[in-house]
Protein backbone atom coordinates (compact mmCIF):
# COMPACT_ATOMS: atom_id res chain seq x y z
CA UNK A 1 0.00 0.00 0.00
CA UNK A 2 1.22 3.25 -0.98
CA UNK A 3 2.17 6.08 1.91
CA UNK A 4 -0.16 8.17 -0.06
CA UNK A 5 -2.97 6.30 0.34
CA UNK A 6 -6.08 8.80 1.63
CA UNK A 7 -4.02 11.83 2.10
CA UNK A 8 -5.33 14.24 0.86
CA UNK A 9 -3.13 16.53 -1.35
CA UNK A 10 -3.95 20.01 -2.51
CA UNK A 11 -2.25 20.51 -5.61
CA UNK A 12 -1.39 24.09 -7.05
CA UNK A 13 -1.09 24.81 -10.71
CA UNK A 14 0.45 28.03 -11.62
CA UNK A 15 1.14 29.49 -15.07
CA UNK A 16 3.63 27.71 -17.08
CA UNK A 17 3.61 25.01 -20.42
CA UNK A 18 4.71 22.58 -17.80
CA UNK A 19 0.60 22.77 -16.75
CA UNK A 20 -0.19 20.23 -19.36
CA UNK A 21 1.86 17.58 -17.05
CA UNK A 22 -0.26 18.35 -14.39
CA UNK A 23 -2.75 16.59 -15.40
CA UNK A 24 -1.12 13.46 -15.68
CA UNK A 25 0.31 14.26 -12.10
CA UNK A 26 -3.28 14.04 -10.85
CA UNK A 27 -3.49 10.75 -12.54
CA UNK A 28 -0.61 9.41 -10.47
CA UNK A 29 -0.98 10.37 -7.35
CA UNK A 30 -4.66 9.31 -7.61
CA UNK A 31 -3.70 6.08 -8.86
CA UNK A 32 -1.42 6.00 -5.28
CA UNK A 33 -4.51 6.97 -3.19
CA UNK A 34 -4.45 10.08 -2.46
CA UNK A 35 -7.72 12.09 -2.78
CA UNK A 36 -6.46 15.56 -4.94
CA UNK A 37 -7.71 18.88 -5.11
CA UNK A 38 -6.96 21.12 -7.13
CA UNK A 39 -6.27 24.94 -6.92
CA UNK A 40 -5.30 27.25 -9.74
CA UNK A 41 -3.89 30.25 -10.44
CA UNK A 42 -5.69 32.64 -13.24
CA UNK A 43 -2.43 32.23 -15.57
CA UNK A 44 -2.62 28.84 -15.01
CA UNK A 45 -6.16 28.55 -16.76
CA UNK A 46 -4.69 29.95 -20.26
CA UNK A 47 -2.52 26.41 -20.17
CA UNK A 48 -4.86 23.98 -19.19
CA UNK A 49 -8.52 23.83 -18.15
CA UNK A 50 -10.01 23.53 -14.80
CA UNK A 51 -12.71 21.24 -16.55
CA UNK A 52 -9.62 19.07 -17.22
CA UNK A 53 -8.75 18.78 -13.77
CA UNK A 54 -11.88 18.58 -12.17
CA UNK A 55 -12.86 15.54 -14.63
CA UNK A 56 -9.37 13.51 -13.75
CA UNK A 57 -9.25 14.80 -9.82
CA UNK A 58 -13.30 14.00 -9.47
CA UNK A 59 -13.45 17.15 -7.45
CA UNK A 60 -14.42 20.69 -8.23
CA UNK A 61 -11.35 22.93 -9.34
CA UNK A 62 -10.70 26.12 -7.10
CA UNK A 63 -9.34 29.12 -9.29
CA UNK A 64 -10.77 32.12 -7.16
CA UNK A 65 -9.76 34.08 -3.55
CA UNK A 66 -13.31 35.96 -3.96
CA UNK A 67 -16.19 33.83 -4.79
CA UNK A 68 -18.91 33.50 -2.09
CA UNK A 69 -19.86 29.95 -3.49
CA UNK A 70 -17.19 28.68 -3.26
CA UNK A 71 -15.88 30.19 -0.05
CA UNK A 72 -19.13 28.35 1.57
CA UNK A 73 -18.58 25.14 0.30
CA UNK A 74 -14.59 25.30 0.57
CA UNK A 75 -12.71 28.49 1.07
CA UNK A 76 -9.27 28.97 1.51
CA UNK A 77 -9.12 28.47 5.33
CA UNK A 78 -10.77 25.14 4.84
CA UNK A 79 -8.92 24.27 1.82
CA UNK A 80 -5.35 24.94 3.81
CA UNK A 81 -6.99 22.60 7.24
CA UNK A 82 -7.63 19.74 4.91
CA UNK A 83 -4.25 19.62 3.20
CA UNK A 84 -1.85 16.94 4.33
CA UNK A 85 0.69 18.41 1.60
CA UNK A 86 0.28 21.22 -0.78
CA UNK A 87 2.05 20.52 -3.53
CA UNK A 88 2.67 23.29 -6.45
CA UNK A 89 3.30 22.07 -9.81
CA UNK A 90 4.09 23.46 -11.98
CA UNK A 91 5.83 26.24 -9.96
CA UNK A 92 6.46 30.10 -11.71
CA UNK A 93 9.94 32.14 -10.64
CA UNK A 94 6.57 34.57 -10.37
CA UNK A 95 5.25 31.64 -7.96
CA UNK A 96 8.52 31.29 -6.29
CA UNK A 97 8.93 35.56 -5.87
CA UNK A 98 4.94 35.31 -3.98
CA UNK A 99 5.71 32.50 -2.18
CA UNK A 100 9.16 34.37 -0.51
CA UNK A 101 7.28 37.46 0.01
CA UNK A 102 4.35 36.05 1.73
CA UNK A 103 1.86 37.05 -0.83
CA UNK A 104 -1.94 36.68 -0.36
CA UNK A 105 -3.38 37.88 -3.60
CA UNK A 106 -4.40 34.90 -4.81
CA UNK A 107 -6.62 31.47 -3.30
CA UNK A 108 -3.71 29.48 -4.20
CA UNK A 109 -0.97 32.04 -2.56
CA UNK A 110 -3.81 32.81 0.24
CA UNK A 111 -3.82 28.62 0.98
CA UNK A 112 0.08 28.66 1.30
CA UNK A 113 -0.23 31.91 3.99
CA UNK A 114 -3.21 29.59 5.97
CA UNK A 115 -1.36 26.09 5.66
CA UNK A 116 0.02 24.08 8.70
CA UNK A 117 0.68 20.95 6.15
CA UNK A 118 4.23 20.19 3.98
CA UNK A 119 4.70 23.02 0.86
CA UNK A 120 6.69 21.48 -1.93
CA UNK A 121 7.28 23.08 -5.08
CA UNK A 122 7.95 21.52 -8.11
CA UNK A 123 9.71 24.58 -10.32
CA UNK A 124 9.20 24.82 -14.43
CA UNK A 125 11.09 27.94 -15.82
CA UNK A 126 13.22 28.69 -18.39
CA UNK A 127 16.45 28.11 -17.80
CA UNK A 128 18.03 32.01 -17.24
CA UNK A 129 14.85 32.20 -14.66
CA UNK A 130 15.89 29.70 -12.57
CA UNK A 131 19.35 30.33 -12.67
CA UNK A 132 18.85 34.45 -11.68
CA UNK A 133 20.07 35.33 -8.72
CA UNK A 134 17.02 37.01 -7.58
CA UNK A 135 15.19 33.63 -7.86
CA UNK A 136 17.72 31.74 -6.14
CA UNK A 137 17.57 34.02 -3.48
CA UNK A 138 13.89 33.56 -3.32
CA UNK A 139 14.48 29.44 -3.47
CA UNK A 140 17.13 29.69 -0.50
CA UNK A 141 14.41 31.46 1.43
CA UNK A 142 11.96 28.93 1.02
CA UNK A 143 14.33 25.91 1.56
CA UNK A 144 15.13 27.86 4.80
CA UNK A 145 11.27 27.80 5.87
CA UNK A 146 11.42 23.94 5.26
CA UNK A 147 9.56 23.90 1.44
CA UNK A 148 10.36 21.01 0.08
CA UNK A 149 12.05 21.57 -3.50
CA UNK A 150 11.64 18.95 -6.31
CA UNK A 151 13.41 19.57 -9.06
CA UNK A 152 14.39 21.04 -11.90
CA UNK A 153 15.73 18.59 -14.31
CA UNK A 154 17.27 20.05 -16.79
CA UNK A 155 17.13 19.49 -20.51
CA UNK A 156 15.50 20.77 -23.71
CA UNK A 157 13.11 23.40 -22.97
CA UNK A 158 9.61 24.24 -24.57
CA UNK A 159 11.27 28.19 -25.47
CA UNK A 160 14.03 26.06 -27.41
CA UNK A 161 17.20 26.73 -24.16
CA UNK A 162 18.82 23.84 -22.61
CA UNK A 163 19.36 23.56 -19.45
CA UNK A 164 17.96 23.48 -16.19
CA UNK A 165 14.10 24.53 -15.14
CA UNK A 166 12.02 21.35 -16.53
CA UNK A 167 9.70 20.37 -13.85
CA UNK A 168 10.41 17.15 -13.16
CA UNK A 169 8.02 14.24 -14.14
CA UNK A 170 4.83 13.73 -12.50
CA UNK A 171 5.93 10.30 -11.47
CA UNK A 172 8.96 11.40 -9.92
CA UNK A 173 6.68 14.27 -8.23
CA UNK A 174 4.43 11.47 -7.20
CA UNK A 175 7.00 9.53 -5.70
CA UNK A 176 8.79 12.47 -4.10
CA UNK A 177 5.24 13.06 -2.08
CA UNK A 178 5.35 9.73 -1.27
CA UNK A 179 8.39 9.84 0.93
CA UNK A 180 7.13 12.40 2.74
CA UNK A 181 4.88 10.37 4.08
CA UNK A 182 7.27 7.65 4.53
CA UNK A 183 8.11 6.71 8.22
CA UNK A 184 10.77 4.53 8.72
CA UNK A 185 11.72 3.59 4.68
CA UNK A 186 15.02 1.67 5.94
CA UNK A 187 13.73 0.43 9.08
CA UNK A 188 15.45 -2.70 9.91
CA UNK A 189 18.58 -1.77 7.80
CA UNK A 190 22.01 -1.30 9.22
CA UNK A 191 23.85 1.75 7.03
CA UNK A 192 27.39 2.64 7.10
CA UNK A 193 28.58 5.69 5.64
CA UNK A 194 32.30 7.55 5.36
CA UNK A 195 32.35 11.54 5.52
CA UNK A 196 34.86 14.45 5.29
CA UNK A 197 38.46 14.23 4.32
CA UNK A 198 41.08 11.92 5.17
CA UNK A 199 44.70 13.36 6.76
CA UNK A 200 47.54 11.55 5.74
CA UNK A 201 50.41 12.62 8.12
CA UNK A 202 53.88 13.75 6.39
CA UNK A 203 55.49 13.96 10.21
CA UNK A 204 53.99 15.02 13.32
CA UNK A 205 52.62 18.61 12.43
CA UNK A 206 51.98 18.22 8.58
CA UNK A 207 49.70 16.44 6.22
CA UNK A 208 48.26 15.67 3.04
CA UNK A 209 44.23 16.01 2.94
CA UNK A 210 40.98 17.98 1.18
CA UNK A 211 38.42 20.39 1.29
CA UNK A 212 35.50 17.92 2.28
CA UNK A 213 33.64 19.60 5.00
CA UNK A 214 31.47 16.31 5.82
CA UNK A 215 28.39 18.33 5.25
CA UNK A 216 27.22 15.68 2.33
CA UNK A 217 28.53 12.83 4.37
CA UNK A 218 26.65 14.07 7.42
CA UNK A 219 23.44 14.83 5.95
CA UNK A 220 23.31 11.48 4.80
CA UNK A 221 23.50 9.69 8.26
CA UNK A 222 21.10 11.95 9.57
CA UNK A 223 18.53 11.42 6.94
CA UNK A 224 19.32 7.60 6.81
CA UNK A 225 18.97 7.25 10.99
CA UNK A 226 15.82 9.48 10.19
CA UNK A 227 14.99 6.87 7.86
CA UNK A 228 14.79 4.53 10.70
CA UNK A 229 18.51 2.45 9.78
CA UNK A 230 20.62 1.59 12.30
CA UNK A 231 23.17 4.18 10.82
CA UNK A 232 27.16 4.01 11.26
CA UNK A 233 29.20 7.34 10.45
CA UNK A 234 33.09 6.81 10.18
CA UNK A 235 33.87 10.54 10.05
CA UNK A 236 37.94 11.98 9.03
CA UNK A 237 38.09 15.34 10.77
CA UNK A 238 35.44 17.86 9.93
CA UNK A 239 33.66 20.76 12.68
CA UNK A 240 30.59 19.13 12.54
CA UNK A 241 28.95 17.59 15.26
CA UNK A 242 27.59 13.90 14.94
CA UNK A 243 23.89 13.78 13.91
CA UNK A 244 21.60 12.22 16.40
CA UNK A 245 20.92 8.39 16.69
CA UNK A 246 23.97 7.91 14.64
CA UNK A 247 26.89 5.85 16.02
CA UNK A 248 30.01 7.81 15.48
CA UNK A 249 33.82 6.90 15.18
CA UNK A 250 36.50 9.38 14.35
CA UNK A 251 39.33 8.61 12.39
CA UNK A 252 41.82 10.49 10.61
CA UNK A 253 43.65 8.49 7.74
CA UNK A 254 42.38 6.37 4.77
CA UNK A 255 44.02 3.64 6.44
CA UNK A 256 41.92 3.99 9.83
CA UNK A 257 38.87 4.70 8.18
CA UNK A 258 39.07 1.33 6.12
CA UNK A 259 40.08 -0.32 9.42
CA UNK A 260 37.08 0.99 11.17
CA UNK A 261 35.14 0.65 7.81
CA UNK A 262 35.66 -3.17 7.50
CA UNK A 263 35.21 -3.79 11.33
CA UNK A 264 31.35 -2.78 11.17
CA UNK A 265 30.47 -3.44 7.66
CA UNK A 266 29.21 -6.96 8.92
CA UNK A 267 25.47 -7.02 7.82
CA UNK A 268 25.38 -4.06 5.97
CA UNK A 269 22.85 -3.43 3.71
CA UNK A 270 23.85 0.01 2.48
CA UNK A 271 27.34 1.80 2.36
CA UNK A 272 27.93 4.97 1.34
CA UNK A 273 31.27 6.48 0.87
CA UNK A 274 30.72 9.97 0.88
CA UNK A 275 34.07 10.77 2.36
CA UNK A 276 37.41 12.38 0.35
CA UNK A 277 39.65 9.90 0.94
CA UNK A 278 42.97 10.75 -0.17
CA UNK A 279 43.96 8.07 -2.70
CA UNK A 280 47.78 8.29 -1.94
CA UNK A 281 49.89 9.07 1.23
CA UNK A 282 53.58 9.57 2.30
CA UNK A 283 55.43 6.41 2.26
CA UNK A 284 56.56 7.23 5.45
CA UNK A 285 55.55 9.66 8.45
CA UNK A 286 58.46 11.47 10.05
CA UNK A 287 59.02 10.47 13.75
CA UNK A 288 60.01 14.80 14.27
CA UNK A 289 59.49 17.75 12.70
CA UNK A 290 61.15 17.70 9.29
CA UNK A 291 63.43 21.16 8.78
CA UNK A 292 64.22 23.34 6.20
CA UNK A 293 66.99 22.38 3.85
CA UNK A 294 69.49 23.63 1.63
CA UNK A 295 67.94 22.47 -0.47
CA UNK A 296 65.49 24.13 -3.18
CA UNK A 297 63.05 21.32 -3.76
CA UNK A 298 61.65 18.85 -1.64
CA UNK A 299 60.40 15.40 -3.01
CA UNK A 300 57.64 13.26 -0.27
CA UNK A 301 57.48 9.57 -1.89
CA UNK A 302 53.82 8.48 -1.67
CA UNK A 303 51.90 5.36 -1.71
CA UNK A 304 48.43 4.03 -2.42
CA UNK A 305 46.11 4.08 0.15
CA UNK A 306 43.22 0.58 0.34
CA UNK A 307 40.49 1.80 -1.90
CA UNK A 308 37.88 1.60 0.52
CA UNK A 309 34.43 1.79 -1.11
CA UNK A 310 36.15 -1.18 -3.74
CA UNK A 311 36.99 -3.34 -0.87
CA UNK A 312 33.36 -3.15 0.47
CA UNK A 313 32.23 -4.18 -2.78
CA UNK A 314 34.06 -7.10 -3.51
CA UNK A 315 32.77 -8.60 -0.27
CA UNK A 316 29.76 -8.77 -1.94
CA UNK A 317 27.69 -8.81 1.58
CA UNK A 318 26.34 -5.49 0.80
CA UNK A 319 23.28 -5.01 -1.22
CA UNK A 320 24.08 -1.59 -2.26
CA UNK A 321 27.14 0.33 -2.52
CA UNK A 322 27.12 3.71 -3.12
CA UNK A 323 29.93 6.22 -4.07
CA UNK A 324 30.67 9.49 -4.73
CA UNK A 325 32.72 10.81 -7.72
CA UNK A 326 33.64 14.44 -7.16
CA UNK A 327 35.58 15.65 -10.24
CA UNK A 328 36.89 19.03 -11.43
CA UNK A 329 36.31 17.93 -15.82
CA UNK A 330 34.93 15.67 -17.61
CA UNK A 331 32.34 14.24 -14.37
CA UNK A 332 29.98 12.09 -16.44
CA UNK A 333 33.03 10.47 -17.97
CA UNK A 334 34.71 9.34 -14.68
CA UNK A 335 31.83 9.15 -12.58
CA UNK A 336 30.82 6.19 -15.05
CA UNK A 337 33.69 4.71 -15.13
CA UNK A 338 34.29 4.79 -11.22
CA UNK A 339 30.59 2.96 -10.87
CA UNK A 340 31.49 0.26 -13.34
CA UNK A 341 36.05 -0.39 -12.65
CA UNK A 342 34.73 -0.17 -8.29
CA UNK A 343 31.63 -2.12 -8.89
CA UNK A 344 29.62 0.06 -7.52
CA UNK A 345 25.08 0.09 -7.25
CA UNK A 346 25.42 4.10 -7.56
CA UNK A 347 27.38 6.47 -8.07
CA UNK A 348 26.94 10.58 -6.77
CA UNK A 349 28.70 12.63 -9.85
CA UNK A 350 29.65 16.07 -7.57
CA UNK A 351 31.21 18.84 -10.08
CA UNK A 352 33.59 20.30 -7.31
CA UNK A 353 34.67 23.07 -9.73
CA UNK A 354 31.49 25.33 -9.39
CA UNK A 355 30.99 27.53 -6.82
CA UNK A 356 28.24 27.07 -4.14
CA UNK A 357 28.51 23.58 -4.94
CA UNK A 358 30.26 20.51 -4.12
CA UNK A 359 33.08 20.74 -1.07
CA UNK A 360 31.96 22.98 1.63
CA UNK A 361 28.77 24.40 0.38
CA UNK A 362 25.69 24.04 1.92
CA UNK A 363 23.83 22.74 -0.94
CA UNK A 364 24.53 20.48 -4.18
CA UNK A 365 23.94 19.68 -7.66
CA UNK A 366 24.72 16.06 -8.79
CA UNK A 367 24.02 13.47 -11.05
CA UNK A 368 22.68 10.12 -9.80
CA UNK A 369 23.82 6.98 -12.06
CA UNK A 370 22.82 3.74 -11.89
CA UNK A 371 22.39 1.02 -13.91
CA UNK A 372 19.07 2.42 -14.90
CA UNK A 373 20.35 5.82 -16.31
CA UNK A 374 21.28 9.05 -15.00
CA UNK A 375 19.10 11.68 -12.95
CA UNK A 376 20.11 15.25 -12.36
CA UNK A 377 19.27 16.51 -8.78
CA UNK A 378 19.68 20.62 -8.24
CA UNK A 379 19.23 23.48 -6.30
CA UNK A 380 18.38 21.62 -2.99
CA UNK A 381 20.32 21.54 0.23
CA UNK A 382 22.46 19.17 0.93
CA UNK A 383 20.39 17.50 3.92
CA UNK A 384 16.82 17.97 1.16
CA UNK A 385 19.69 16.04 -1.36
CA UNK A 386 20.52 13.38 1.47
CA UNK A 387 16.48 12.73 1.91
CA UNK A 388 15.94 12.35 -1.61
CA UNK A 389 18.79 9.61 -1.95
CA UNK A 390 18.19 8.08 0.90
CA UNK A 391 14.55 7.43 -1.11
CA UNK A 392 16.27 6.52 -3.91
CA UNK A 393 18.19 3.56 -1.89
CA UNK A 394 15.42 2.94 0.41
CA UNK A 395 13.81 1.54 -3.55
CA UNK A 396 17.15 -0.44 -4.66
CA UNK A 397 17.13 -2.79 -1.53
O1 LIG B 1 32.22 17.00 2.52
P1 LIG B 1 31.57 18.11 1.74
O2 LIG B 1 32.29 19.43 1.92
O3 LIG B 1 30.09 18.22 2.03
O4 LIG B 1 31.70 17.79 0.19
C1 LIG B 1 31.06 16.68 -0.31
C2 LIG B 1 32.00 15.86 -1.20
C3 LIG B 1 32.34 16.66 -2.44
C4 LIG B 1 33.28 15.48 -0.45
C5 LIG B 1 31.27 14.52 -1.53
O5 LIG B 1 30.03 14.82 -2.04
C6 LIG B 1 32.03 13.70 -2.54
O6 LIG B 1 31.98 13.89 -3.73
N1 LIG B 1 32.76 12.71 -1.95
C7 LIG B 1 33.66 11.84 -2.69
C8 LIG B 1 34.93 12.56 -2.94
C9 LIG B 1 35.96 11.66 -3.55
O7 LIG B 1 36.95 11.36 -2.93
O8 LIG B 1 35.67 11.20 -4.72
P2 LIG B 1 36.62 10.22 -5.55
O9 LIG B 1 36.13 10.37 -6.93
O10 LIG B 1 38.03 10.50 -5.30
O11 LIG B 1 36.28 8.79 -4.97
C10 LIG B 1 35.26 7.96 -5.53
C11 LIG B 1 34.61 7.14 -4.44
O12 LIG B 1 35.57 6.23 -3.91
C12 LIG B 1 34.09 7.94 -3.27
O13 LIG B 1 32.89 7.34 -2.87
C13 LIG B 1 35.16 7.78 -2.20
O14 LIG B 1 34.63 7.86 -0.90
C14 LIG B 1 35.69 6.39 -2.51
N2 LIG B 1 37.10 6.16 -2.19
C15 LIG B 1 38.05 6.85 -2.83
C16 LIG B 1 39.38 6.58 -2.57
C17 LIG B 1 39.70 5.58 -1.61
N3 LIG B 1 40.95 5.30 -1.32
N4 LIG B 1 38.73 4.93 -0.98
C18 LIG B 1 37.43 5.21 -1.24
O15 LIG B 1 36.54 4.59 -0.63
Amino acid sequence: MSSLTNKNVLLGVTGGIAAYKSAELIRRLSELGADVRVVMTRAAQEFITPLTMQALSGNPVHTDLLDVAAEAAMGHIQLARWADIIIIAPCTADFIAKLATGEGSDLLSTVCLAAKSDLAIAPAMNQAMWGHQATQANLAQLIDRGVKVWGPASGEQACGDVGLGRMLEPSEIASCAEACFDSGVLAGKKVVLTAGPTREAIDPVRYISNHSSGKMGYALARAAAEAGAQTILISGPTNLPPPADVEFIAVESAEQMNAAVMARIENAQVFIGAAAVADYRPVQCAAAKLKKTASETMSIELTKNPDIIAGVAETNQVACVIGFAAETDNLLEYARAKRVNKKLDMVIANDVSQPGIGFNSDNNNVTVIDANGETEIAGLSKYQLAKQLIQLIAQKI
